[in-house]
């Protein structure tokens, strides 16, 4: 997907229905919990991140009020969703401590070592080079700071008809790695004790879960916000995802790593 594209892709009311299933502020599954397991073992009290694919923030914000970083910077290349990332900032007294930047792909405009900590959940999918952009994580941290990477995964099999039908046919066009592969391209780009952890189990339970509810009590409410087509579609990419997280096929997973 290109990014032009991608920026049409996050239209308000696909971000919408997106935080319905998911939650208020976030655009990928899991939520808070989730955050409080990609973070493990990272001290993020008094840290300084950057958020690569901030998207609407509800991350951002988490991690100012639940974890205690010192500052967050969020950092996206839609400006739609920035918008509704500043106003979750203003909303919640955290102008001292978020701030908001729209970029575009390719190097960032920070100074070397301006960060304690890199966090990006569920964007690195999107980018079908991944390798500068983990060069320049290495980049922006402090020696001694930590990457933290949550994203969408494939298994290690070829992929089956239908995960190639969701992967690079569809609508939903994504550039997946497998965890190991991302894992070791961010030990090329210089990290050491790079850690991985697959997301597969916890997941299959949670799209699951998710595909009940959207043909279940939230289908209704679905149709009556998005129209019924729109609805049937939210339904159908939730029982694949759910179908394509039980054939081990999409695997969500975290990375953390250290610049020495
Ligand atoms: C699935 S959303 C996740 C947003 C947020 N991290 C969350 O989990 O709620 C992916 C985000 O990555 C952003 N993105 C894609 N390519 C990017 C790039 N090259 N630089 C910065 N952000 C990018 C998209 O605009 C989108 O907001």
């Amino acid at each position: 997907m290109s990014t032009q594209e991608h920026a049409l892709y996050y239209s308000d009311a696909l971000i919408e229905n997106l935080q319905m299933r998911w939650g208020a502020g976030f655009m990928s599954p899991g939520g808070a919990d989730e955050l409080v397991h990609m973070l493990r073992g990272v001290q993020v009290r008094g840290a300084r991140l950057l958020d690569f694919g901030c998207g609407i923030g509800g991350y951002d914000a988490l991690l100012a009020e639940v974890h205690d970083a010192a500052h967050v910077t969020g950092v996206d290349i839609d400006g739609a969703s920035l918008a509704q990332a500043e106003e979750r900032r203003v909303r919640r007294g955290l102008q001292d401590r978020l701030r908001f930047r729209q970029v575009t792909p390719g190097p960032l405009a920070f100074e070397d070592g301006s960060f304690d900590i890199v966090f990006s959940k569920d964007s690195i999918v999107d980018l079908p080079e991944k390798a500068p952009v983990f060069a320049e994580f290495h980049r922006l941290l402090a020696p001694g700071g930590h990457v933290v990477v949550g994203d969408w995964f494939r298994g290690a099999a070829p992929f089956t008809p239908e995960m190639r039908a969701w992967a690079t046919d569809g609508n939903e066009t994504y550039e997946m790695d497998t965890l190991d592969s991302a894992a070791a391209a961010l030990r090329a780009a210089g990290f050491v004790s790079v850690e991985t952890e697959d997301r597969n189990a916890w997941f299959r339970e949670y799209a699951r879960d998710e595909y009940e509810r959207l043909k279940g009590p939230l289908y209704q409410v679905y149709v009556d916000r998005f129209g019924a087509a729109q609805a049937r579609t939210s339904v159908e990419n939730a029982r694949v995802r759910a179908l394509l997280a039980d054939q081990g096929q999409l695997r969500p997973g975290h990375i953390r790593g250290r610049k020495p």
